[in-house]
């Protein structure tokens, strides 16, 4: 298995491109199940969620292939109805499958998702909108059998769910009635689901806000579409910049999906400008940042759950204490393990981490337990005096594409061997 090897304390300087969202292009690809033409994704990702994605939609009979940055997926030959419990258990967008393959072939048999540990991530509200759009869903000893065609139906989520919005709209867009949504997430992976499927010919409205109406009975065309910025991955970006110091600009994101992050870093102390298609920012590395206040997460509009561990990384050196509430998944926490070993004051009481700022960090031997905590550990190192080796890159590898190409093209020292 290889490591990261991180020299810290190099001010990052330059301009980079953030690769396409793998939250995005995750439920698009198991949107390609409602067509039997081909779909042409531009700004894939390469990252192993999406590899993950590909063998399901190879192993169901459809055919993928890549032309450059471009994934052709082509679900005409698709005729298997179930997926293999390693399939499901490789990435948690598994189970974004389940709503178009029952929406297409009638039936599908699909176990419980994996993906990053997080706490408990229950799959309920997935399954009751399968349900209400007319589905019949039977789970027995961790196998869920989905069965019948979905013929629409009003959705009303206690919990604005990500996930769960996406599997209606994809389920709802192959049922034969109509379909409402109410309490939908309103992520902009959300709103780009929507456009994806309009653009194939589904008619679905109100992505973006919290009632998402869906016309059922359309047949899905082939088509293009390209894959927006990964908010995220820019966030993580920004937050090492807060960390190391330096000035980078960040290309292909909307700085709007981003304002909650952007207004954070700015009371810190670092200058932000943003432009239509990009986000420029400037640390003094000479001036700590200024912590304090409160960030709760938060669905969209709100503080994104998966910017805390990166940003908290960078709060690590913060001046004064700055509190983290994590009110989405009750095991977010996992980076603090790593940024206590390379020095950080951290203290977590119930959902909240304390972070009372130390002047540095150093570099330490640290593992990713997660995703996001990957990306917090990788911050920390950059900003760190001395060398992080750091572990558990199959964590990272899941998101962030060649991470250390992308902090290596704006001078950071980090070797993967
Ligand atoms: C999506 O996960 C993202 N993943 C996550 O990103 C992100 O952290 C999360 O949304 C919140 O923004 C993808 O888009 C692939 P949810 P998802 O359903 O859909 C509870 C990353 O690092 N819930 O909105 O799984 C759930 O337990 C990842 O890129 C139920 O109770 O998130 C959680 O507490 C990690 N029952 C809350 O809702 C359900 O059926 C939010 O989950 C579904 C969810």
């Amino acid at each position: 298995m290889s490591v990261m090897y991180i020299e810290g304390g190099v001010p990052l300087e330059g301009t980079w491109r953030v690769q396409g969202a793998k939250n995005s292009v995750l439920p698009i690809l198991a949107g390609c199940l409602l067509t039997r033409e081909p779909v042409r994704i531009s700004n894939c990702p390469r990252l192993s969620d999406v590899d993950a994605a590909v063998d399901i939609l190879h192993h169901l009979g459809a055919s993928c292939s890549w032309e450059g940055e471009k994934l052709v997926v082509d679900a005409r030959g698709a005729c298997e109805t179930s997926i293999d419990q390693g399939q499901m258990r490789a990435m948690r967008s598994s189970i974004m499958f389940l709503g178009p393959l029952v929406a297409r072939m009638g039936e599908a048999r699909v176990s419980y998702p994996g993906g990053c540990e997080l706490g408990p991530r229950p799959i309920d509200l997935h399954l009751e909108a399968l349900s209400t759009l007319g589905c019949q869903v039977q789970e027995q000893e961790g196998e869920i059998l989905c069965r019948g065609r979905p013929r629409g139906g009003v959705i009303h989520f206690p919990f604005p769910s990500v996930g769960a919005t996406e599997n209606a709209m994809l389920c709802g867009v192959g049922a034969d009635g109509d379909t409402t949504i109410v309490n939908a997430a309103r992520e902009p992976e959300i709103v780009q689901l929507q456009q994806f499927l309009n653009a194939l010919g589904a008619k679905v409205t109100g992505a973006g806000g919290s009632v998402i109406t869906i016309q059922g009975g359309h047949t899905l065309h082939g088509g293009e579409v390209s894959v927006l910025g990964d908010r995220i991955v820019a966030a993580t970006l920004l937050a090492a910049v807060a960390a190391a110091g330096g000035e980078v600009r960040v290309e292909g994101v909307d700085w709007r999906h981003l304002s909650t992050v952007l207004q954070l870093l700015e009371q810190g102390g670092c200058r932000v400008r943003s432009g239509v298609d990009s986000v420029w920012l400037r640390r003094d590395r000479y001036v700590p940042l200024r912590g304090g206040g409160c960030i709760t997460t938060a669905p969209y509009p709100g503080f994104p759950t998966d910017a805390q561990a990166p940003v908290m990384a960078a709060f690590a050196t913060a001046r004064g204490t700055t509190i983290f509430q994590e009110t989405m998944f009750s095991r977010r926490f996992g980076h603090v393990v790593g940024l206590r070993e390379m020095g950080a004051d951290i203290s977590i009481r119930d959902q909240a981490a304390w972070v009372r700022g130390v002047p540095r960090l150093h570099g330490a031997r640290v593992t990713a337990t997660d995703l996001r905590g990957g990306g917090a550990l990788a911050v920390a190192a950059l900003g760190a005096q001395g060398q992080t080796i750091l572990d558990g890159l199959e964590h990272i590898d899941r998101g962030y594409q060649d991470m250390e190409k992308m902090f290596g093209h704006l001078g950071a020292k980090m070797i993967r061997r």
